[in-house]
């Protein structure tokens, strides 16, 4: 199976381009599955139902989320409700949400026969981060519970230093399909299948503005690191691009055969 794996959507920029670029993606690569970061989706700071909707709407199955997850206030709703949408797995047990889901392939017209489930699983790293619980032994226990399920199983790795990207993914090697990271919102060049089957990559970089700094307007950013002052950030224009990376998994074993980086800009 196939499936897209799309970086941190950012604002109603990085919602169109999911609208207007994810058909021509899927038809060129076949795909059968989409997993998006959403956590920038509602005017560059966390999600909304309504961009949730939007998101879903233009085909994304399922949406993975990380430290921005708590900027709009309607995303206990989301977290109550939404299956299809996961929050970091390692914040303490009593908070709303999920951070695995196993779902149904819903697309036809691959080669599979027959029923096909695909995990995904979300997690934060805690190097320049935020607190959180260790993700490394929580995703090693959430993925031997998600394998009695399915063997194809995605993570979203939501961390700052590449190094705990490297490490955690390494760490999980054999046990899941493909770690993918998100958060830096730059993509970078190291895409690779790692020995015993999982495919990596340290960034899939974000979706939205790159006429920008991370997505957002140039100006406000440099006066806050000349100054110090507090700047409001708003999301950029121009330049907008969708990135991404398609991998291929193999259906019985789980393994990653092929992992690709997606840059795409909006025509
Ligand atoms: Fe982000
Ligand atoms: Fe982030």
């Amino acid at each position: 199976m196939k499936l897209l794996f799309i970086g941190d959507i950012v604002g109603q920029p990085g919602r169109r381009a999911v609208k207007e670029l994810l058909p021509k993606l899927r038809k060129q690569h076949a795909l059968d599955f989409v997993i998006a970061n959403g956590e920038n989706s509602a005017g560059g700071s966390g999600i909304t139902p309504k961009t949730a909707v939007e998101i879903f709407s233009a085909g994304v199955d399922v949406i993975t989320s990380g430290d921005h997850l708590w900027d709009q206030k309607e995303v206990m709703e989301l977290l109550a409700n939404e299956k299809r949408f996961l929050r970091p797995l390692n914040y303490p047990p009593e908070t709303p949400g999920h951070g695995s889901g196993v779902f149904e392939v819903q697309n036809p017209g691959s080669k599979i026969q027959g029923p096909l489930s695909v995990a995904v699983m979300n997690a934060q790293g805690r190097t320049f981060m935020p607190p959180l619980e260790n993700p490394f032994l929580l995703a090693l226990d959430e993925a031997k519970r998600l394998r009695e399920r399915t063997k194809i199983i995605f993570v979203d790795f939501h961390a700052e230093a590449t190094s705990e990207k490297i490490a955690f993914a390494r760490f999980l090697d054999g046990q899941v399909s493909a770690v993918v990271g998100t958060h830096t919102h730059v993509q970078t060049a190291d895409e690779q299948i790692f020995p015993g089957g999982t495919a990596y990559l340290s960034d899939a970089g974000f979706t939205g503005p790159h006429e920008s700094v991370l997505g957002r307007e140039i100006e406000p950013v440099i006066k806050r690191f000349l100054t110090g002052m507090p700047q409001r950030f708003e999301v950029a224009k121009d330049r907008v691009f969708l990135n991404g990376a398609v991998i291929e998994i193999d259906d019985a074993s789980g393994k990653a055969v092929k992992i690709q980086r997606v840059s795409e800009a909006i025509p």
